[in-house]
């Protein structure tokens, strides 16, 4: 679209009321006025379009706490959104991993600095990585840091058997990451991105992945986008280029391991565990399993009416979640 063009369409949605459309269209010509070259005129825009966007943003802080306004009409449908509180600092993390977050945050927090010098923040991450690793956990922490509100994409409401009906409900959940600003969330992701290995449908699933992948390149909002998914081998390769980052999350070492549980009982007298023997049972276990593990023990330990966490009652869940698991 032209200059004129957009203008037209700027007063267009706004004779219609339609404040959602007028700012995807004002961001739309700032994608363009930052391809032809006028860098300042673009930040401008953007730097426009955040504080009307902060002004009717859906999210009020009130008396200090955020309200998050459930989304209506259609959206509805494709998202669920919730605003988390939880930070970083509470996930035990690997200390690679933790800076590969810290570094998305930080430009996050930096990023007008960075438009000025006409860099991008970070913002399209795929995680992959195990069952219970942690990956939606680090999505809602990055909400928490951020104060952002984190967008599930309801990927059931998302994918129907017409996939043109698909490839129009994904293009309204990115139009809506230019209007609210907040995380996106497509969790499971390889619903959506494996599909295309399926043998049955492939030419409409082609399709709709293709249309994924255009709107995702295209995307030139301020929200971010996550996508997760625990079937990496499944994903079409194409995707991991349009990602500024992808973090692979793994089962924990024993020294992580015993972390997690430590800081699972947290409120709990956990000096006589025999932390040797519980770093020697903990081979194979996911973050979540070892989580849900401590809490056995903590409600062992509460129903026996003491706060002191017994070495058995851990080993014995950790047993019980292996064969779980099994
Ligand atoms: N790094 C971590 N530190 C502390 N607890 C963790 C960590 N990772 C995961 N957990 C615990 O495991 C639970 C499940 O993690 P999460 O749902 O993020 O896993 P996931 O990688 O998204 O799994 P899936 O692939 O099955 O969706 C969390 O709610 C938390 O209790
Ligand atoms: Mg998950």
């Amino acid at each position: 679209m032209s200059t004129a063009r957009h203008l037209i369409a700027l007063l267009r949605t706004h004779v219609q009321g339609d404040d959602t459309e007028f700012l995807s269209v004002a961001m739309e010509l700032a994608a363009r006025e930052a391809r032809i070259g006028h860098a300042r005129v673009a930040e401008q825009i953007r730097e426009l379009v955040d504080q009307a966007r902060a002004r009717s943003s859906q999210i009020e802080k009130r008396g200090g706490s955020v309200v998050v306004m459930q989304p209506k009409g259609e959206i509805a449908n494709l998202l669920s959104v919730q605003q988390p509180t939880i930070r970083l600092a509470s996930m035990v993390l690997p200390d690679a991993l933790e800076l590969r977050l810290r570094r998305t945050l930080l430009e996050q927090r930096q990023k007008s600095k960075l438009r000025h010098h006409n860099l991008r923040a970070r913002r399209k991450l795929l995680f992959v990585g195990p069952p219970g690793t942690g990956k939606t956990l680090t999505a809602a922490a990055l909400a928490g840091e951020l104060q952002l509100p984190l967008f599930t994409i309801l990927l059931e409401g998302v994918i129907t058997k017409f996939m043109g009906e698909t490839a129009a409900k994904l293009r309204m959940i990115f139009q809506a990451m230019t209007v609210e600003k907040g995380i996106y969330l497509f969790d499971e992701f390889d619903a959506l991105g494996a599909r295309r290995a399926q043998a049955n449908d492939v030419g409409e699933i082609r399709r709709v992945l293709n249309s994924f992948l255009q709107l995702l390149e295209k995307d030139d909002s301020d929200s971010i986008i996550i996508a997760a998914t625990n079937h990496v081998d499944l994903l079409d390769r194409a995707l991991f280029r349009r990602f500024d980052d992808v973090i692979e999350y793994a089962l924990p070492d024993e020294r992580t391991a015993v972390k997690i549980i430590e800081s699972r009982l947290t409120q709990f007298h956990a000096d006589d565990v025999d932390w040797q023997r519980i770093s020697s049972d903990v081979a194979g276990l996911s973050q979540s399993e070892l989580a849900r593990a401590s809490d056995e023990a903590a409600k062992n330990a509460i129903l026996q009416g003491t706060n002191r966490i017994a070495t058995n009652d851990l080993l014995i869940a950790l047993n019980e979640r292996k064969h779980a698991a099994c």
